[in-house]
């Protein structure tokens, strides 16, 4: 296996693994510290993962695909992730992402609720939320990273 956790990552889980009843609860926490350390999820990473948290491999592999927000390949471009559920369709992400498909420097994704309803329509950026979004605005967010 080629991945390991980082010194600072181990004491983490070592930590987290006190909190938890069962060391598969720990599946969720392992694989952001992974995105984290590495930039995505490779396989490696699940498979160091699942010894972690004693947990079959495809199962955590599964876990990892289940979210829209975990990614198993390295990403070159930007990811935006654009909410595509009911609220955010009313309030025009169906624009928003017409407007994005048109640029070459992001990876556009269409995800469920983002769970921000009340300021649709909305985009998220790495750990950040972007809300009330125009396509003048979703410029404007883009410009600045
Ligand atoms: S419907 Fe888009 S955030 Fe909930």
């Amino acid at each position: 296996m080629s991945f390991t956790f980082t010194p600072e990552n181990i004491k983490t889980i070592a930590k987290l693994k006190t909190r938890y009843p069962k060391p598969q609860a720990l599946s969720l926490p392992c694989l952001w510290m992974a995105q984290y350390q590495e930039g995505f999820i490779s396989i490696d990473a699940i498979d160091v993962i699942a010894e972690v948290t004693e947990t079959p491999a495809m199962e955590i592999y599964r876990v990892a695909t289940f979210y829209s927000m975990f990614h198993l390949q390295p990403i070159t471009k930007k990811r935006v992730m654009v909410c595509k559920t009911l609220s955010c369709k009313l309030c025009g992400s169906e624009e928003i992402l017409a407007h994005l498909s048109k640029r070459e420097d992001v990876l556009v994704e269409e995800v469920e609720c983002l769970g921000s309803c009340g300021s649709a329509p909305v985009m998220q950026i790495d750990d950040l939320y972007y809300e009330d979004l125009t396509t003048q605005k979703v410029d404007a967010v883009l410009e600045q990273l």
